[in-house]
């Protein structure tokens, strides 16, 4: 059983504890769907202020939706479109205060306000992005960015 109860103090310390927990969910497990259900069940818990956490995989060149928290979301998006795409196009995290303000974001959820969308990479190549969302405003911060980009690295090399 696992029962990870993550309270950190700041958000360095909360990143540090979820990066050890998410190191330890995947240790010596090689499937990419269990680590990744495993992996957004791990941060829907951990992080607050989240309405979707989850992933989109790099399905020949196009995402398709993989393992997530929270309401049922758009299947397939093309790379370059809305944030997910975006990160996909790039290669870059996306960190987005006002998701209204993006152009071509995708509304799976119209409670979605910000988004932070972190691309997972192993040589060079796309494998998935990590997606969350918030209904808070500017949910996200620099600190968010960076922890899921540790989260992000981690399942890099564990898929
Ligand atoms: N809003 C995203 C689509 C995915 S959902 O948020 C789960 C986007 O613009 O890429």
């Amino acid at each position: 059983m696992y029962d990870f109860k993550i309270a950190a103090a700041d958000s360095a310390t909360l990143y540090r504890d979820l990066a050890s927990a998410l190191e330890g969910l995947v240790a010596g497990e090689p499937d990419a769907i269990a680590n990744m259900a495993n992996a957004a069940a791990l941060i829907w818990e951990t992080l607050p202020d989240l309405n979707w956490a989850g992933f989109y995989r790099n399905v020949g060149g196009e995402l398709v939706l993989g393992p997530f928290q929270g309401r049922p979301a758009c299947i397939r998006i093309k790379f370059g479109e809305g944030v997910c795409g975006a990160a996909a196009a790039t290669l870059r995290p996306q960190r987005v205060e006002d998701v209204n303000a993006f152009p071509g974001h995708i509304a799976c959820d119209a409670a979605s306000a910000s988004e932070l969308v972190v691309p997972i990479v192993r040589d060079g190549q796309l494998l998935a992005v990590l997606d969350l969302d918030s209904p808070t405003p500017g949910r996200f911060s620099e600190e968010d960015e960076a922890g899921c980009v540790k989260l992000a690295e981690i399942l890099a090399g564990a898929f």
